[in-house]
């Protein structure tokens, strides 16, 4: 007989790496609260706990405590990146999301694997370095093997207007519309150190952001025009069926053939065509200010997708698996649309996305009720007030809480029609 008694509770721990943002995380944490102990198959108990997480010196033979991290910093400040890196190699910690592809495939590389799959990603070029880099090697390489090139051959080839921007991207940064050789030559020589992308411009009648966490996906009705309270209109149904199924799709292939699992993907759409322009954020918007009516889906996704991967031990896929893609990609007797459904396939398996959803309704059937309830609470207005306070200049407070007050009241009752509820 053994004289170890079986283990019977486990705790997890999910860090939270954080930089500004306030909101989400109280929101988070309060949800969290709200899951209880899930009790596995095996009969053990399993408890889900946060902390945020601090950043310090730390030995890379340090145990870490962490099963979990959800990750706002490591795309720019990379000391918490490398300890990230440290906790998946050695300790298995699972990572939202995996810095070591957001580090060597970032925008430019997602464009390749998306024409590689076949889709409506608009003509790009990648055009060399404006300003020399700053490499002693640099004069000699240059004038040995730099080719000139003619800039506005590449543009007229592209057509105007085009978008000149950063081949790494993110936030909007370095981006500009080009409608003319004047604004060529400018924004060119404005990049200087910026490694830039020359694409084609997409007409378009709708640009859907699509929000995947784990299996889960929300297509948004974004407008970029809008300040940022007004970006994401409340309206369902407002691509066709088949662009609506193509979004939600490529949201999920992608993620799920870089190893992202919190990440949004922007698509340009006119009628049924699917434009993907930018599908590499890794640290992707959800302020409760910009997503409101979506914030309670957003938080709710992240909550459920960290209590699976934690109770069923899922564990992190470092490796990746773009071949099986490219393997589908390149067979000639498949329609497109027959190829898209068989990266999703392959996507889904990924996510374990059928047995996510049963896990799901067995262990949580409670949570919606839950986060309905906590909606409608003093904390979560509590949340809402604060966050409004210290995003807005003190005249526009009353006006904004009312705003975002009646797009989440807008939620309750579409959420209460839902779950069937008076
Ligand atoms: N090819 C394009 N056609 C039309 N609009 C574009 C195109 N590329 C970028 N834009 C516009 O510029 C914005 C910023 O470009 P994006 O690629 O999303 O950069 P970032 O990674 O900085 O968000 C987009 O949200 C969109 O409004
Ligand atoms: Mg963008």
């Amino acid at each position: 007989m053994s004289d170890t008694a079986p283990v019977t509770t486990r705790t997890h721990l999910i860090g939270l790496l954080l930089g500004a943002e306030e909101d989400w995380p109280q929101a988070f944490e309060q949800l969290l609260a709200l899951v209880g102990p899930i009790t596995s198959d095996d009969g053990v108990t399993h408890e889900l706990t946060s902390e945020r997480l601090t950043i310090e010196p730390f030995d890379l033979r340090q145990p870490v405590r962490t099963e979990l991290v959800i990750d706002r910093l490591a795309h720019w400040y990379y000391h918490p990146r490398e300890w990230l890196k440290k906790a998946a190699l050695m300790n298995d910690t699972y990572l939202l999301n995996s810095p070591f592809t957001f580090q060597s495939m970032e925008k430019h590389s997602a464009y390749c694997a998306l024409m590689r799959l076949g889709l409506k990603v608009p003509d790009t070029w990648l055009v060399p370095y404006k300003n020399p880099v700053d490499n002693v090697r640099w004069a000699y390489t240059s004038a040995k093997y730099n080719r000139p090139f003619d800039l506005k051959t590449i543009a007229n080839r592209l057509g105007y207007p085009l978008y000149m921007k950063p081949f790494d991207g993110g936030g909007w940064r370095g981006v500009s519309r080009i409608n003319d050789e004047h604004d060529l030559v400018r924004a060119y020589d404005d990049s200087g150190e910026m490694l830039m992308h020359l694409q084609s411009t997409v007409d378009y009648e709708h640009f859907a952001r699509a929000l995947s966490i784990g299996p889960e996906t929300m297509v948004m009705d974004f407008r970029p025009e809008q300040p940022m309270h007004n970006r994401y209109a409340v309206s369902h149904g407002f691509l066709s069926p088949s662009a609506g199924h193509q979004v939600a799709a490529i949201s999920r292939i992608v993620n799920a053939m870089f190893g992202w699992e919190f990440n949004s993907a922007e698509m340009l759409v006119t009628g049924d065509d699917v434009y993907p322009i930018d599908y590499a954020n890794a640290c992707p918007d959800v302020a409760v200010t910009s997503l409101h009516y979506y914030f309670p889906w957003a938080i709710k996704a992240l909550v459920r997708w960290s209590a699976y991967c934690l109770v069923t031990g899922r564990r992190p896929p470092l490796d990746l698996t773009m071949r099986r893609y490219f393997d589908i990609a390149d067979r000639d007797d498949l329609s497109e649309a027959a190829k898209l459904d068989a990266y999703l396939a392959l996507a889904d398996e990924y996510f374990e996305t059928e047995a996510y959803w049963a896990w799901c309704e067995h262990h949580l059937p409670h949570l919606d009720r839950a986060v309905l309830e906590w909606v409608q609470s003093e904390a979560f207005h509590h949340l809402l007030n604060s966050t409004v306070v210290t995003t807005y200049p003190a005249h526009e407070h009353d006006v904004f809480l009312a705003h975002f007050e009646g797009l989440i009241r807008l939620w309750v009752a579409d959420e209460k029609q839902r779950l069937g509820i008076e």
